[in-house]
């Protein structure tokens, strides 16, 4: 049985917490939360844009703390689960890394490269793995799209055109401050350029519009260019300050022999498929997929199942590698300075 330890618990902490009750194979031994009240239970303020509501917890099998390093030093933990503020995460997993513990840390990596590769660095010295939380990759439809590409079933990619759009998050008083949370293309487009680093590797040139608040994207479309010149990749993403469409992501992904469509939103408080998974063949056929259940609490259950049996078998994961995360920044600081460079401005 492994034991992991939870350092931030807001609403991330309290999903990965509710998700590992669920899981064979893994305990949550220890919670290190600088709210007082969060930590003696009271999860009841806790609210995000899915999963249950925060309740009263009883935590009283869970050693307690509110500071990293005293947990560290007071329990046997095989793994830390951080779930810290993004300006956080390299500190903290550098932290228990030294300390000999495995990482998984939630996305973004890190607000800069500089972090990604300390954190990479420390890993290494360590000798211990690190992974970083990006869950896209595990929901339904993504993990069918990911499928499709690495079988060659449709024969090669060709590209494809990638939203995530959502309204203004205006109740994170963090969520526009460039070194807290990053804004949208740090918290939110972050799970595209992921998964477009999984598909199609790096991009050689990115070129990107939009407009800007607080020096941050703020809605942007970009264009990527490959090496070879035969892959195009498009992406759409940030935030509107219409809260009548809270969330809407999907994709067009370009095969040889097939087009792969869907789209989903939340459109006032219902979630619905705008297009479901289809497929687009060549003989002019539409043929629409069943990929099952989309609920989020099952992505991250399928994500963090997936840590525990990378940790028991001491193996690298081929989704949730640091390396590729890092390039996930990567790409998004080729979209902001795009965007910035557009606008006549540094
Ligand atoms: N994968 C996803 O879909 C998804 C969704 C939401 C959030 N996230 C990520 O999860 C991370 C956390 O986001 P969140 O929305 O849960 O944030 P949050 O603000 O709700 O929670 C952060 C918690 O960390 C605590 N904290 C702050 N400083 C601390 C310290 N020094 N020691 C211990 N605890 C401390 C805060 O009190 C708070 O409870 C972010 O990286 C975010 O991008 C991922």
């Amino acid at each position: 049985m492994l034991q992991v330890g939870i350092v931030g618990l807001g609403f991330m902490g309290m999903i990965h917490y509710l998700t590992y009750k669920r899981l064979p194979g893994v305990r949550v031994a220890a919670i290190c939360e600088v709210n007082e009240r969060r930590l003696a239970g009271d999860w009841t303020d806790i609210k995000g844009n899915f999963g249950p509501p925060g309740e009263q917890m009883d935590l009283s099998d869970v050693a307690t703390f509110t500071s990293l390093e005293e947990m560290l030093a007071s329990t046997e933990l095989d793994f830390v689960d951080v779930t810290l503020p993004p300006a956080m995460h390299a500190d903290a997993t550098i932290k228990a890394l030294a300390a000999g513990r495995h990482v998984f840390c939630e996305k973004p990596m890190a607000l800069t490269l500089a972090e990604c590769e300390r954190m990479s660095a420390a890993a290494a010295a360590a000798d211990r793995r690190l992974y970083i939380g990006h869950v896209l990759p595990y929901f339904p439809e993504y993990a069918w799209a990911l499928e499709a590409a690495r079988s060659g079933r449709y024969g090669k990619l060709l590209g494809g055109a990638f939203r995530r759009v959502i309204s203004d998050p205006a109740w994170l008083t963090n969520y526009w401050q460039a070194d807290n949370v990053g804004g949208p293309l740090f918290d939110l487009h972050i799970h595209d350029a992921h998964f477009i680093r999984l598909l199609f590797g790096m991009p050689r040139a990115v070129v990107s519009r939009g407009r800007v608040k607080n020096g941050l994207p703020e809605f942007w479309h970009s264009l990527m260019a490959y090496d070879g010149g035969e892959l195009l990749v498009e992406a759409t993403s940030g935030t509107i300050a219409q809260q009548g469409r809270s969330f809407n992501h999907g994709f067009e992904i370009h095969f040889e022999q097939a087009t792969l469509l869907f789209e989903f939103a939340v459109i006032g408080d219902e979630g619905r498929y705008l297009c479901p998974p289809t497929v687009l063949a060549a003989d002019g056929t539409a043929t629409v997929v069943d990929t099952g259940d989309g609920d989020p609490l099952n992505a991250f259950a399928a994500e963090l199942a997936s840590v525990v049996d990378c940790i028991s078998a001491n193996r690298a994961s081929d989704v949730l590698d640091a390396a590729l995360a890092e390039d996930a920044i990567r790409l998004c600081q080729m979209q902001h300075k795009s965007v910035i460079a557009a606008l006549g401005r540094t």
